[in-house]
């Protein structure tokens, strides 16, 4: 059993900051990208019992999104405007250096009682990079850099007169002033075997793709293999894609009304993109490589985690996922909003029930 069962698990859900939601589909979305939408959704969302946000990074996108707004500065102006809610910024090396990247985070987690966190991004869209100038490294090699930027900024945050020589990254007797009130936490994304080595050794989070809890159980058996050997510990956070309606026919009209008016250039066009991802990795594996064209109407894989259904369904769905190893459920919606207090006042309450009886059930089971 992946866990101590008093472990409840987390909620978390994208920040809507780039436009056109999170699917490739001209399905009508009351979701929106703008500052005012985004500071009520993150009030809604505390209120719900959600603990995090997850915004997202992205300088130029050939499917859909067609605007964006920055991570660092947009979760800066939700965590303005909330009071309990952590909320975690997205950083890509590349555009941004271990050096500015911890100065930043230091200040806003100073300004925000420590609530600020980081997905450490290693980035996949080859023509972002390309876009914006941007060095385009080979897969294992991003992770390299994403390893040294990780642990120069665990160093920054932590030790004073920090020395680093890694292969990107140089620090000489560095000492940031004021260090952060609490040392970010440090989640990763990537599906890949080279993101769960990374994981292993240096993040605090590994967040993976939508998938069935029996795919998510091998990532994290691998996954929690390698950290053990490496003396390290890591938590599991899982995307999904919830549709959470009275009744299960509605929840996959839904769903099917998504896939029916998806945009089939857009998907392909981030289809195409996403082969510089997980596929591009020496194994062929990571995020998207097994993905179908349904799959990457959702940008990622959230249908497969399958929380699309009655509030009891999902629920036990989510347990599922829970018993699988995920420490914490990323979750994308249709209509954010309403969606989010829904979700909070009909599918958490079940998971905390479910969650209390699980142990008896468990142990029936072993
Ligand atoms: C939950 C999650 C959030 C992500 N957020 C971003 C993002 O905001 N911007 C971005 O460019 N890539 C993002 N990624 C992409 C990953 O950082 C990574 O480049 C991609 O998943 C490919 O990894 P893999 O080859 O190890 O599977 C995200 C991935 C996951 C799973």
């Amino acid at each position: 059993m992946a866990h101590a069962e008093t472990d409840k698990v987390k909620f978390a859900y994208w920040v809507p900051n780039v436009s056109g939601g999170l699917v490739i589909s001209n399905i009508e979305q009351r979701t929106s990208h703008s500052a005012e939408y985004n500071r009520k959704l993150a009030q809604v969302a505390e209120k719900a019992g959600f603990d995090y946000a997850l915004s997202q990074i992205r300088f130029t996108a050939g499917y859909g999104a067609d605007e964006q707004h920055e991570s660092v500065a947009f979760s800066h102006d939700l965590l303005a405007a909330t009071t309990t809610l952590k909320v975690i910024a997205a950083i890509l090396p590349g555009p941004w250096n271990p050096a500015l990247a911890a100065k930043q985070i230091a200040t806003i987690s100073y300004l925000t009682n420590g609530r600020v966190a980081i997905n450490l991004v290693s980035g996949w869209f080859r023509g972002e990079f390309h876009a914006i100038g941007e060095h385009w490294l080979d897969h294992d090699e991003r992770y390299r850099r994403s390893e040294e930027f990780i642990r120069a900024l665990r160093g920054i945050w932590t030790e004073d007169s920090f020395t680093f020589r890694g292969d990107f990254y140089r620090f000489n007797e560095y000492s940031l002033k004021p260090k952060p009130p609490l040392v970010p936490e440090i989640f990763q994304g990537g599906s890949s075997r080279a993101a769960r080595d990374m994981a292993s050794r240096v993040s605090d989070w590994y967040f993976t793709n939508g998938n069935t809890p029996t795919e998510i159980g091998k990532q994290v058996d691998d996954l929690r293999t390698k950290a053990k050997a490496n003396h390290h510990s890591v938590k599991v956070g899982v995307n999904a894609f919830a549709i959470v309606r009275e009744t299960e026919d509605e929840a996959k009209a839904v769903l099917a009304e998504i896939i029916a008016k998806a945009n089939p250039e857009a998907v392909n066009a981030f289809g195409h993109e996403v082969k510089n991802a997980g596929k591009a990795s020496p194994e062929g594996e990571g995020n998207w490589a097994k993905s179908s064209f349904d799959d990457l109407v959702q940008y990622n894989d959230g249908f497969r985690s399958n929380l699309i259904g009655t509030p009891r369904q999902v629920a036990e769905r989510i347990v599922d996922l829970k018993r699988a190893g995920a420490d914490l459920i990323l979750l994308g919606f249709l209509h954010f909003q309403e969606e989010v207090e829904y979700f909070g006042k009909h599918v958490i309450p079940l998971v905390r029930e479910l969650e209390n009886v699980e142990p008896a059930a468990s142990l029936a089971a072993e």
